[in-house]
């Protein structure tokens, strides 16, 4: 890699920060997208605001052992989301234990280690879990340890109080003014210079072999799709089923099976599966339409990176119309700074001088944006009526806006069942909200409700008027097909069939849980003996979304009385009732199977729910051993360290 070319193969980082003329590095460790995001923005806000040379890194792309060799007039940025229980996220594991370890080795030997490192560090985390921000709190603690010198606050969002946004905005300032005061930065008018370029295909139509329309990398374009199937290469899988969950019209909840026979994937009950969503129709119109590219969409770009470091995030050559349909999050609610960075390209003075307001002023953008969920495209149609915004370079919109990311749902199907198979129970989202005349809706759902109907040959556009390209750009594929791929988790059965298990599962939070039942029914088919199989469900009413309400019962014929449902349907009564008031009444015998170790699993909902049970279990324990509460909450801890009690939650 001499002469500035990009090697992209090293593994040294001082040596990719030398060939690139960089001297600011910024790291992320990122699950799901958003601390890539967030690193992307500084990286940006970096260079635009000081004249820093940033380049953004995966803390998976590089190793560590010279990070002491960094020399103190660079600065290096970490930028790291916890994950699960207080873990690091994939692509993060082997640098956090690397910096954590008692004394990592280091390629020299100064004292401390890591006396002329300069950094920066930001959390993303969530206060509903347990170990909030563990990762960015114990990387820094360990840099500390080694003497490296922090400029700034070691900043933390929250995506549990849904302050993550602001927190981020709150956090940076001040340490952009630090950093600048250590290293002499001069504060410069931002000057917009594009990371990408786009250059227009002439020779090329949509029809030639070698343009993408959607298909995620090489070998789908070539139409011999290829494992190992990941996080960075979905299958394509046909859909085996589908049907509706609940009795009532007016919400949705699907139940599907998705058929990975003629791939490798495997799966474990109890993993997740992720699906790979795309836009809907109508939004990917009113996208293009507004930023002016309605008449250009299926015109063949290529799109360069312009800087060494820099990645173009899908293939290319592409169309405008599959870049914003398959790779952009175009309908996540948009953010403070992206909409300040499109001020400079506004049609009209209003337009101008409303977006810097909404990028100034906090409250405002709260009440204007956040309160209704609005998206880039219905913001911006709102700021300048009518106008076309067709003066903002499609580089900036490449650059603000989130890459589509997969979504995660627990598998609701047995592995030992059905090992080629996996369901998906997914209640579809549709959010009505003040100020808007439609609901905001979810991306993933929508998109797999129109699959159902799609399949069952119900027509397109489903009954919301969303429509979706199905068999379309990734049309090498007759039928129903959705891209996937399998994440493997930690929450799984006993592997002591014969230990009895409590099962906490309302709404959607049942999903795993059926799973789980359903293996055990399939072992005492096969004559082995099970433990005391305890699901407690929670629904509005047994009438109207009472999940696999029949799929229970032949359970029990199966399983006699190791298997018991317990439920709770909310509002058929005068009182609301829950899950976690139906534990409490089986107090005893909770405290009981507790004893004989019973396993205790939580899913669904992270806010309220899963922390109001884990209240209650600790209630249970005291009042039935006699013991403190204090002592009691000490005993669930220990149970969810030593993996007795398990959590699959979201927010
Ligand atoms: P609700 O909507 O009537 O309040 C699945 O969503 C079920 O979980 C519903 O019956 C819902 O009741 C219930 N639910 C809502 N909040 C809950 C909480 N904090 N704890 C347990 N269940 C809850």
């Amino acid at each position: 890699g001499a002469n500035g070319v990009k090697s992209g193969k090293t593994r040294n980082i001082i040596e990719a920060m030398e060939e690139s003329g960089k001297n600011c590095i910024i790291f992320y460790g990122s699950q799901t997208g958003t601390a890539e995001d967030y690193a992307a923005r500084l990286a940006k806000e970096g260079k635009s605001r000081f004249g820093l040379e940033t380049m953004v890194a995966d803390l998976e792309d590089y190793d560590f052992d010279n990070l002491d060799q960094i020399p103190s007039d660079k600065v290096v940025f970490f930028v790291l989301a916890t994950y699960g229980e207080g873990e690091p996220t994939d692509n993060a594991v082997e640098f956090y234990e690397f910096i954590t370890s008692e004394s990592p080795s280091f390629s020299q030997d100064n004292d401390p280690p890591l006396a002329n490192l300069n950094y920066v560090t930001f959390g993303l985390g969530n206060n509903t879990y347990e170990h909030y921000n563990a990762m960015v709190r114990n990387v820094d603690k360990s840099l500390q340890r080694l003497g490296a010198h922090r400029i700034g606050e070691a900043g933390e969002g929250d995506d549990g109080a849904g302050t993550m946004e602001e927190d981020f905005l709150a956090w940076k300032d001040p340490m952009w003014a630090a950093l600048a005061a250590k290293m002499g930065l001069e504060e410069r008018e931002g000057v917009y210079e594009p990371i990408f370029g786009i250059v227009e295909r002439e020779g090329l139509t949509r029809d030639s072999p070698e343009v993408y329309l959607g298909e995620p990398n090489k070998s789908h374009l070539d139409g011999t799709p290829k494992g190992p199937f990941n996080a960075h290469n979905p299958y394509i899988a046909p859909i085996a089923k589908s049907y509706e969950l609940f009795k009532v019209k007016d919400r949705n909840c699907l139940h599907m099976d998705i058929d990975v026979s003629a791939s490798n994937l495997t799966y474990q009950t109890g993993d997740h599966i992720a699906v790979w969503p795309t836009n809907a129709g109508e939004e990917v119109d009113r996208f293009l339409d507004l930023f002016d590219l309605t008449d250009k969409r299926h015109n063949v770009i290529s799109v360069k990176a312009l800087e060494p470091t820099a990645k173009v995030p899908f293939p290319t050559p592409t169309t405008y119309d599959a870049i914003v349909r398959y790779h952009m999050e175009i309908c996540a609610p948009v953010s403070r700074q992206f909409v300040a960075s499109l001020a400079p390209f506004a049609p009209t003075e209003e337009a101008k001088a409303e977006l810097t307001k909404l990028g100034n002023d906090k409250d405002y953008f709260h009440a204007k944006v956040t309160t209704h969920y609005l998206n880039i495209a219905r913001l911006l149609s709102t700021v300048a009526k009518g106008k076309k915004w067709s003066n903002v370079p499609f580089s900036l919109l490449i650059e603000g806006i989130t890459k589509l990311q997969p979504r995660y749902y627990s598998i609701s199907s047995s592995s030992l069942e059905q090992p080629k198979i996996i369901s998906i129970t997914a209640v579809v989202e549709a959010q009505a909200l003040p100020g808007r005349e439609d609901p905001f809706r979810g991306v993933s759902t929508n998109y797999l409700l129109a699959l159902k109907e799609k399949q069952n040959g119900d027509p397109n556009p489903t009954p919301f008027g969303l429509s979706y390209e199905i068999t379309g750009p990734r049309n090498k594929y007759d039928g129903c097909h959705v891209p996937v791929h399998v994440r493997h988790s930690n929450f799984k059965l006993p592997s002591n069939p014969t230990k009895p298990v409590i099962m906490i599962g309302p709404g959607t939070g049942v999903a795993p849980f059926r799973g789980f039942v359903r293996e055990r029914r399939k072992m005492a088919e096969n004559g082995q003996e099970v433990g005391k199989t305890l699901l407690f469900f929670g629904c509005r009413k047994s009438t109207e979304d009472f999940l696999y309400e029949e799929e229970w019962k032949e359970a029990k014929e199966v399983l006699g009385d190791k298997f018991e449902l317990v439920t709770a349907f909310s509002r058929e009564g005068p009182k609301k009732v829950y899950v976690q008031h139906r534990l409490k009444e089986r107090a005893k015998e909770i405290n009981e199977l507790l004893e004989q170790k019973a396993y205790f699993y939580v899913c669904g909902d992270a806010a309220n729910m899963a922390r109001e049970v884990n209240a209650v279990l600790a209630q249970i324990i005291a009042s039935e051993r006699g013991i403190p509460e204090a002592k009691a909450e000490e005993i669930v801890k220990q149970m969810r360290s030593s993996n007795q009690y398990q959590e699959d939650v979201w927010s």
